[in-house]
């Protein structure tokens, strides 16, 4: 994988700063005080002037499995000092935002934050309740503003009546967040790229879903929008052996077992190598031109050191092997195999 120079990042980072206009507000870089290793890529992220590890940090799993806090602890600190500097979290993953904020809040500067609203309110997709949400997820993440909120997953009717992208941006103004973003998938992902009005998307994008490949990214890219890959190694899904029970992995499963990649059973479902299940899920992940960052979920304390360690020794995934992986769904995905929330 291509390691941008400290000086060329820099340069690359100040331009885009430049670039990104006037009206919004930048921070200053939290590469400033952070250890930084030299080997894990960091990449423009659209023209929002952030730097970003390719490898970030996706909270909802410490949230859904209650991750003990003295885990999180370490899994966040040895991360942040092993370089990682996105975090991403949403208000509704149970206790995550607040886990974040007891455990790394100290170290604000090191990381850029992004967070997610709109599910926890009785009143529903509303101004009021967007504007709640942040003051709730600012007080949990004990900071006095995130670098981007994303409005979590409405539907493209919530998004066409505009009030509550009105609410992001009025939270921007305020100086809450940074930057603005909506994370979902599909028609409502493509309506919110068309719309010019969000600086980030976040969707779902990896080998068993490929839809947002052709169907958003590529306008994000043209729209200098930054790109967070969620849900990017497809929940791990080849380490059950059968049919899960758990209806959210259920259809990337299935999907898998259509398409029969070579990675995905016998040894290399087994390999924790580059090469191997995670190795290749994570690198083709990476290689979709307009993505900047994949946000990896795990409650294991070591993993994030792991997958970073995976990246660097892989580099980027050979561009045959990238070509066959989407030649192959091309080849097998029926339309109704639409991006997954
Ligand atoms: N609608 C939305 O906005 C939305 C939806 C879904 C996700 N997200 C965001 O995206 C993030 C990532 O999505 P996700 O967590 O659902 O899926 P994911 O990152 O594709 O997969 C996470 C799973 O992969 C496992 N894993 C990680 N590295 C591995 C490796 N090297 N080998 C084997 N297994 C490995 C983790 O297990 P261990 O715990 O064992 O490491 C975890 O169970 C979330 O945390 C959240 O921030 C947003």
């Amino acid at each position: 994988m291509q390691t941008p120079s400290r000086r060329g990042f820099l340069a690359t980072a100040a331009s885009f700063a430049a670039m990104a206009g006037a009206g919004r507000v930048l921070g200053s870089s939290p590469a400033a005080g952070m250890t930084e290793p030299a080997d894990l890529e960091r990449r423009a992220f659209g023209a929002t002037g952030m730097d970003v590890t390719v490898l970030g940090f996706g909270g909802a799993e410490i949230g859904y499995e209650r991750t003990d806090l003295a885990v999180v602890e370490r899994l966040l600190n040895s991360a942040l000092d092993a370089g990682l500097n996105v975090i991403d979290t949403a208000e509704c993953y149970v206790d995550s935002e607040e886990a974040i904020g007891k455990t790394v809040s100290h170290r604000r500067k090191d990381y850029w934050l992004f967070t997610k609203v709109g599910h926890m309110e009785p009143e529903g997709w509303t101004p009021g309740s967007i504007e709640r949400s942040i003051e709730r997820s600012l007080t949990r993440l004990r900071t006095d503003h995130v670098d981007l909120v994303l409005l979590h997953s409405c539907g493209k009717d919530v998004l066409e009546k505009g009030e509550c992208i009105d609410a992001l941006e009025a939270s921007r103004k305020a100086g809450k967040t940074r930057f603005i973003g909506y994370s979902g998938d599909s028609h409502a992902a493509r309506f919110a790229v068309e719309s010019g009005r969000f600086d980030a998307l976040q969707t779902s994008v990896n080998f068993v879903d490929q839809e947002s490949i052709e169907k958003t990214i590529p306008l994000a890219r043209q729209k200098r929008m930054g790109v967070i890959a969620k849900r990017p190694i497809a929940n791990a899904v080849w380490r059950h052996e059968s049919e899960p029970t758990n209806n959210y992995v259920v259809e990337y499963w299935r999907r898998m077992k259509k398409l029969g990649y070579d990675f995905t059973s016998g040894e290399p479902a087994k390999d924790p190598g580059p090469d191997g299940a995670a190795g290749v899920a994570l690198r083709f992940t990476l290689s979709v031109p307009g993505v900047h960052v994949a946000i990896v979920g795990t409650s294991n304390p070591d993993r994030w050191k792991m997958n970073a360690r995976m990246l660097r020794e892989g580099g980027a995934l050979p561009s045959e092997r990238f070509d066959a992986i989407r030649e192959q769904w091309k080849k097998m995905a029926p339309p109704e195999w639409v991006g997954q929330i």
